[in-house]
């Protein structure tokens, strides 16, 4: 510890970190890169005192947003990227394994679990196109893998989860289902529409400061998960929407756009999409870190 001056400061915050307390070697990495880049930003900017109050009441008033309902930290980190990039981080993709990308806000643990086709859908509305969802979820080597849990839930056709919406019946539009033996899976569901993430509040003051809209392009969310594998949380996206190369999040990876088409009358939706994911194994994960 010493007398702190413009070229040491950095120096002697980092030098006090783990003095007294516990902090693991992981811990103190990343506490002494966020000293480092914090005193970095504000000496190339040159912050001032007044824009550091600033800083500190909008974090003060973001915090106060925050309810059971509401996270607004991750929301401001995904307004920024961040979200995305630390999901780029954790699950680089090292083989032929389906992309990850954002898990966002709205998941509800314990959602219904359901057969086989059965349909996620608890309320109708004149805009909604039906659609039946299918596809294969397979190993690196192309083999169906049975017994797969798949979690999914979208927003309804009035661009609301229904978690925000008190007109919508609980777990209206969520489902856990289970691939068959030859990993083959099967929903019916709506298809997603575009909406905005919730854009008042903090999150809303960010967007606008940025110049930059809420919206995000249709898609349908997933949990895939099987012992021995690594869990898989990912989206898949309409290719016909809106905002599909300008979304608000920046989640939309081109592996992950799919297409919706008319569906045969057996199916007895309005549309069909078919997508099949790839699974890497945990043995592969730890092999390829
Ligand atoms: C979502 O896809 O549900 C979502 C992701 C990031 C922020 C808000 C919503
Ligand atoms: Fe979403």
């Amino acid at each position: 510890m010493g007398i702190v001056n413009l070229e040491n400061i950095t120096d002697v915050v980092i030098a006090s970190l783990g003095k007294s307390g516990d902090i693991t070697d992981r811990q103190r990495e990343i506490m002494a890169s966020l000293i480092t880049h914090l005193h970095g930003f504000c000496k190339d900017v040159n912050l001032q005192h007044g824009e550091f109050f600033e800083g500190c009441e909008y974090l003060k008033r973001a915090g106060q947003t925050c309810d059971e309902n509401r996270q607004e930290f991750i929301l401001l980190g995904d307004i920024l990227g961040v979200e995305v990039l630390v999901d780029m981080l954790s699950n680089p993709v090292t083989g032929t394994e389906s992309e990850s990308t954002v898990l966002g806000p709205f998941y509800r643990e314990n959602p219904p679990v359901l057969p086989k086709a059965a349909s996620i859908i608890l309320k109708h509305y004149d805009n909604e196109e039906t659609a039946y969802f299918e596809g294969y979820i397979r190993d690196e080597d192309g083999k169906g893998v049975a017994g797969v849990t798949m979690d999914v839930w979208e927003d309804a056709p009035n661009g609301i989860y229904e978690n925000l919406d008190p007109d919508q019946p609980d777990y209206n539009l969520r489902g856990r289902f289970e691939t068959d033996e030859n990993g083959h899976y099967a929903f019916v569901a709506v298809r997603p529409v575009p909406y905005p993430i919730p854009d008042n509040e903090t999150a809303g003051e960010l967007l606008r400061f940025m110049g930059h809209h809420p919206n995000r392009p249709g898609h349908m969310h997933f949990i895939i998960s099987k012992d021995g594998y690594r869990p898989l949380i990912s989206q898949i996206y309409d290719q016909d929407s809106a905002w599909l190369d300008n979304d608000s999040v920046f989640a939309v990876k081109d592996s992950l756009i799919g297409t919706f088409r008319p569906a045969a009358p057996e199916l007895k939706t309005d549309l069909h999409f078919e997508f099949d994911f790839t699974l890497k194994t945990e043995a592969a994960s730890i092999a390829a870190e």
